[in-house]
């Protein structure tokens, strides 16, 4: 008999869900068959702005198996206030109702649904829907519009952003070192694998089973809810598997919307699927344009901060990003100031895309650090050891942990910071130029209240249910994790429910709190029904365990041990013997706020790059990228390991690829597919190693862990460009960094210039 042990909590335990989606038994949104099953496929407006005219639709139902074609004139009824469209993650504004009137907001918008027997055939005849437009010149350029920028009048956290401390302007002007740079970063679209899909399944007794691809199946639940003026218990939203997501599934998209509105208007089941181009007129990161003002002593300490930002919000929204936070949290500095400000431009709304905010704010912040430490002559690691923050000066809190510099060691230590020489141009490897770079990470440790529910049955197995996502992030595997590790039960003993708006509620999977959050909700039903199982154990005649209270045994093997007498123990079944009721427990767990704010939580990071160009073809490749964590207790070593490499591929891809084009002429992204929009392949990924320093975290939660889902994407294309700019001498600020840019610019090395 093999005996592993049931604490798996931070082994590398293999995906639970593994088996079941490499076997293709994992159904995503618009994979489950339904009987009678109607397909509807989106017509999207080809203008940008203005008004519909009219839709003569009348070819496109000649097609035989054309069933209706929806638009904005003939919808069945829904709720026509925009605040009943909102969502958990909506930004300030007025949301987004598909087919809600004639006015054209932004390319691609979807202005009418296809319906018919065949997808193919729904397909057909979309494009047979004739749509006259009255064309607006629309405005897409936030170039043309940074004069119009404004400060938000509404924040979408308390927070952003940062009151200004001593005064930014004065210690600048009489600082010894002075940098004014500003840093750009694209327009990007997160493309997860899988795209957006809906199947709204219609019940007999009217009720709507939706299959959507969603971060958040309750979120969806509540949204369906309103929009259609259907009774909660009359919808059920599952989303059981998805195929990636990266923040594009926080908010309802209009699959949902489109496949319900059929679904209720033919009382049939209907089935909506983006296509990939279509995926492109849903939310994005927003593009960035920050100043960073940077003022030093000659020893490399900073005393002035500044850095201002300006991104672009739609015209009905005002998405807003945690983009100029970050500073006051890492470095050290009295005298700082910082802004954010939104243009509108005839786009649709942004939303978050992995660390919003995070990335490119970190970004700017972290090549502005690289450019000072030139501009001083300082190694570039020493300058953030020196402007280290014990503080979170934004907040006036220390942190609850922060072994930021630990990451800075270690992942120095194994990159082999040492050998860097420090001049840029000054390492070579054959006809490559070799450079080194490096940059610092931070993100939010955050935990929102979430509840769970687990059932532990008399056989001995565990059913833990929560309504949460598991967007390949390994939520499935964490929490069987907590719930055999609380009850010392082997992991096949347990089973996960997760993406469904019946189970107990839990916020959208988002921003890293999924773990602290949910992870903490599962820990305490599982403690709970320790409590219960002891009870029942010491109602056993001459049990072993009789009179023992909780904090003295331990559930661990198969077993409830007395810990101060392992002989004195029971194995579960014998504890459960005689009981034929499950023991069930189900809760909300709370964060405790007033604990909470005493510190401030952040989960921090060391990244360090190594990138070659070949002078003569240009070719710019990322060799090495080790990047280390301070994130608390890691649950899952492997899990958490893919985590970081997934998002470090993403920064990869930020840094050299991604980019989405706009052609400002007819307000439209012109690079909406995987030929023209670059993200990295195998070929382009070589060597990522993650480190996970030791970090005691005990404020934010009590499992300990602040989370790893977006950490590994901060700071990464700011390493890479640092390297870059190590290994050429030629600085690129405006992402992404292509060979256009890197060829005979200001090569060769020229010292950056004060101003
Ligand atoms: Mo993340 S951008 O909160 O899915």
């Amino acid at each position: 008999m093999t005996l592993m042990s049931t604490n798996t909590i931070g082994k590398p335990v293999s995906r639970v869900d593994g088996p079941a989606k490499v076997t293709g038994q994992a159904k995503y949104a618009a994979e489950f068959s339904v009987p009678g099953l109607l397909h509807g496929f989106v017509v999207s407006s080809t203008i940008a702005k203005g008004r519909i005219k009219n839709i003569d639709r009348s070819v496109a139902l000649a097609v035989p198996g054309v069933v209706e074609v929806f638009a904005h004139d003939n919808k069945p009824r829904v709720a026509s206030s925009a605040s009943r469209y909102s969502d958990e993650t909506a930004p300030p504004g007025s949301p987004f109702r598909p087919l809600y009137d004639d006015e054209i907001l932004f390319s691609g918008q979807p202005i009418a649904l296809v319906v018919a027997e065949e997808v193919e055939i729904a397909r057909l005849a979309a494009t047979l829907v004739d749509v006259e437009y009255e064309t607006e010149e629309a405005v897409t350029d936030l170039d043309t519009q940074i004069e119009n920028a404004f400060s938000p009048p509404k924040k979408r956290l308390a927070g952003w952003d940062p009151e200004p401390r001593g005064d930014a302007d004065k210690a600048l002007s009489r600082a010894s070192v002075r940098l004014q740079y500003e840093y750009r970063t694209p327009i990007e679209h997160h493309n997860p694998m899988e795209n957006f899909g809906c199947i709204a399944v219609w019940g007999d007794d009217g009720r709507l089973t939706v299959y959507d691809k969603t971060q958040g199946a309750p979120n969806c639940h509540k949204y369906i809810c309103n929009v259609f003026g259907l009774a909660k218990d009359k919808v059920r939203v599952l989303s059981p598997y998805v195929g990636g997501a990266f923040g594009a599934g926080l908010r309802p998209n209009y699959e949902l919307f489109m496949a319900v509105l059929a679904a209720i208007g033919l009382e049939r089941s209907v089935k909506v699927t983006l296509t990939r181009q279509q995926m492109f007129t849903l939310g994005y990161r927003p593009q960035t344009i920050q100043t960073l003002s940077l003022g030093a002593d000659d020893d490399g300490s900073l005393v002035a901060f500044k850095h201002d930002a300006i991104t672009n919000a739609s015209q009905f929204e005002d998405y807003q990003e945690p983009i100029v936070v970050w500073s006051g949290a890492l470095y050290h500095c009295d005298d700082s100031a910082v802004s954010s400000k939104l243009a509108r431009v005839d786009l649709f709304t942004p939303c978050d895309m992995r660390a919003p905010g995070g990335a490119v704010g970190v970004y700017a912040i972290e090549s502005a650090m690289d450019e000072l430490s030139y501009a001083i002559g300082i190694d570039p690691l020493e300058l953030r050891l020196k402007n280290y923050s014990e503080m979170d000066q934004n907040e006036d809190k220390p942190f609850s942990s922060k072994a930021l510099k630990d990451c800075y060691y270690q992942g120095a230590e194994r990159f082999g910071w040492s050998k860097r020489k420090p001049k840029p141009r000054s390492m070579r490897n054959g006809r490559e130029l070799v450079g080194y770079g490096m940059a610092s990470g931070i993100w939010e440790g955050m935990r929102v209240p979430a509840s769970a529910r687990a059932i532990l049955a008399p056989d001995g197995t565990l059913e833990i249910a929560t309504a949460t996502a598991d967007i390949g992030t390994g939520t499935y595997t964490i929490l069987a994790q907590i719930g055999a590790e609380t009850l010392g039960l082997s992991l096949d003993k347990v089973t996960v429910k997760i993406g469904d708006s019946d189970l107990p509620p839990a916020p959208v999977e988002g921003g890293s709190w999924t773990a602290a959050s949910v992870g903490s909700a599962v820990m305490e039903a599982c403690h709970c029904i320790r409590k219960e199982v002891l009870e029942r154990a010491g109602k056993i005649e001459n049990g072993p365990l009789n009179g023992a209270e909780p904090a003295d045994v331990t559930f661990i093997d198969g077993e409830i041990r007395m810990k101060n007498d392992p002989s004195r123990s029971l194995s579960m079944t014998e504890a459960l013997r005689g009981t034929n009721e499950p023991i069930k427990s189900e809760l909300t767990s709370m964060p405790d706020w007033k604990a909470l704010g005493r510190y401030s939580h952040k989960v921090h990071s060391a990244v360090f790059a190594e990138v070659r160009l070949d002078e003569e073809l240009g070719m710019l490749r990322v060799m090495r990228v080790v990047t280390a964590v301070a994130a608390g207790r890691i649950l899952n070593a492997k899990t958490a390991r893919s985590q970081v490499l997934g998002a470090v591929v993403g920064g990869i891809g930020m840094a050299l690829q991604e980019e989405t084009v706009i052609d400002h002429r007819y307000g439209r992204f012109i690079n909406h597919n995987f030929a023209e929009y670059h993200v990295p392949v195998n070929a382009d990924i070589h060597d990522i190693d993650v480190i996970f320093v030791d970090e005691r975290e005990v404020n934010l939660n009590p499992l300990g862990v602040k989370g790893v889902g977006e950490i590994g994407i901060v700071g990464t294309a700011a390493a890479i460009g640092n390297a870059v700019y190590h290994a050429t001498g030629v600085r690129v600020r405006d992402l992404p960094i292509t060979i256009d840019k890197l060829l005979g610019l200001r090569a060769p090395y020229e010292a950056p210039s004060a101003c």
